[in-house]
């Protein structure tokens, strides 16, 4: 597995429509929108505060993060370089390809993490072991 130019990943923003009646936001994510088709989708809640979740990388998943309610943090490593990214709005989401080690940490209260994922669950899809990734490299 080749490295991942961990600079060329950035938050995406997400089409808002503000109600011009002041009645909320509405946001959309199209088909065309990422780049890959979704398989598959999932959430994370109830996550305490001191608990961390990832802990792991994908050989082909690529996926699509966003912090629907409240806020945490998502730290991705290429296996050389580490970068955080704080997600806190629901109109923006961090597209992360395959190839790369994710731990998602720091979540607040009430935060729920929408992921929109390019496969179906696949057990022999995940490198859940540190050294592995990085010897995958
Ligand atoms: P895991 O991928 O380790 O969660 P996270 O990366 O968020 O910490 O998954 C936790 C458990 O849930 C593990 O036993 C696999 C299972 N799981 C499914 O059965 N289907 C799924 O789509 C996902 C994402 C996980």
């Amino acid at each position: 597995m080749s490295y991942v130019d961990i600079d060329t990943i950035s938050l995406l923003e997400i089409p808002k429509i503000s109600d011009p009646d002041g009645r909320g936001n509405l946001s959309v994510i199209e088909k065309n929108v990422l780049p890959f088709i979704i398989k598959r989708v999932y959430y994370l809640y109830d996550v305490p505060s001191d608990s961390s979740r990832g802990g792991h990388a994908h050989k082909e998943l690529k996926q699509f993060i966003i912090a629907l309610s409240g806020s945490f943090d998502v730290v991705l490593d290429n296996g050389r370089t580490r970068r955080t990214f704080t997600l806190n709005r629901p109109n923006k989401g961090l597209l992360i390809p395959s190839g790369v080690w994710r731990e998602l940490e720091n979540f607040s209260a009430g935060a729920v993490c929408l992921s929109l994922v390019s496969e179906h669950y696949n057990e022999d899809d995940y490198i859940r072991d540190y050294d592995d990734f990085v010897s995958s490299k």
